[in-house]
């Protein structure tokens, strides 16, 4: 194998620098057809370390908070549209009146009911506004 010329040494070294900065050897890169960062997801957040007990009323329908964002908790209040893109809340409608626990960790497996999952990992709540 042949020893690199000084010469050579440079445009590899400067081929690589385009490369890095985005640009290409032949110039003409750009970004464009190159790869963009992914995208952060949003994930949600604990609002409280305890289900909230509510009193729900047949045939109504609600809006359970999926990002733990919300001021009007357990349920929706908008804020996932600015804090949590790609969270939407749950909406549902009991068939009759009576007590619920709905979930405050954000992590049920049974949403929007509390199924304990705020006991496994607790300390997780988001900090009062
Ligand atoms: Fe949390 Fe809408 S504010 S889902």
């Amino acid at each position: 194998m042949a020893p690199l010329r000084p010469g050579a040494l440079v445009t590899a070294m400067r081929a690589a620098a385009a490369l890095l900065q985005g640009g290409g050897a032949g110039g003409g890169g750009g970004g464009a057809g190159g790869l963009s960062p992914p995208r952060a997801q949003a994930e949600p957040v604990a609002a409280a370390e305890e289900p909230f007990a509510v009193e729900l009323k047949a045939g109504r329908t609600y809006a359970w908070c999926a990002c733990g964002h919300s001021k009007k908790q357990p349920f929706c209040d908008g804020a996932h549209k600015r804090a949590a893109p790609g969270v939407t809340p749950l909406r549902f409608t009991p068939d009759a009146d009576g007590r619920a626990r709905l979930c405050g960790c954000k992590r049920t497996r049974s949403p929007p009911f509390c199924d304990g999952s705020h006991r496994r990992d607790p300390g997780r709540a988001a900090p009062p506004p």
